[in-house]
């Protein structure tokens, strides 16, 4: 039986809320995947290195994301992971999809042409990562991509650009970035910005 077919862990007395995977922390990751002609761009923050050598990273995409049918036929994708002047481009990509947006055409956008893979990848991050797609790997729900990394571009002086860091929200290193704003904030009005605080209950 393989661990996957194994009946689940009986439920315990103990509540796991529903929302613990807030508590990662992780830099967002800008996911750039080609439709045809089109070019689409998603954020995920659940984007990780996974192999050194050879440098494999991981994407896990959840079953909302147009991404998801889109990266198995095309075989590649690009990552970029995000500065942290990079905020209100990851709100963007993450609340809207390409069912309803171009999102390629927002002047937040810019698209680098990529050596070795025919999807161009969003320049202005930390680092930005041309992948061949090796493996999917399904979840109960989500499904994890795995591409090894066949190009990389690093920004002209690496060291002077911060991450975008998601825990929760969206933060630099202890500060809101602006520009930033909650990825549910479609639908909720007035938008709460990434990184706020809840105002502390009084005891
Ligand atoms: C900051 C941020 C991070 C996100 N990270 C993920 C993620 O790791 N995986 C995922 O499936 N969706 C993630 N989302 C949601 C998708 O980006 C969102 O569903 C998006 O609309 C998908 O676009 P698409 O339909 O054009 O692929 C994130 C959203 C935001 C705002």
């Amino acid at each position: 039986m393989s661990l996957a077919t194994q009946p689940s862990v009986p439920s315990t007395d103990i509540p796991i809320p529903p929302d613990l995977w807030k508590r990662l922390t992780s830099t967002v990751g800008l996911v750039t995947v080609r439709d045809g002609e089109r070019v689409n761009i998603m954020s995920a923050e659940w984007s990780y290195f996974v192999n050194k050598q050879p440098l494999w990273v991981a994407v896990v995409l959840g079953p909302r994301s147009a991404t998801r049918e889109l990266i198995g036929p095309a075989g590649e994708f690009c990552l970029t992971l995000c500065a942290e002047d990079q905020a209100a481009l990851a709100d963007l990509a993450g609340s809207f999809s390409i069912r309803d947006l171009d999102k390629t055409s927002s002047e937040l956008v810019s698209l680098a042409a990529a050596r070795l893979v025919s999807v161009p990848w969003v320049d202005g991050g930390v680092v930005a990562l041309e992948c061949q797609l090796r493996q999917e790997i399904a979840f109960p729900v989500h499904r994890m991509f795995v591409g090894e990394v066949v190009a990389a571009h690093l920004p002209e002086r690496p060291d002077s650009v911060r991450p975008l860091v998601k825990h929760g929200g969206c933060t630099s290193w202890g500060s809101v970035p602006s520009g930033a704003r909650s990825p549910s904030s479609r639908n909720a009005a007035p938008p709460a910005p990434y990184g706020s605080v809840p105002p502390r209950r009084r005891s």
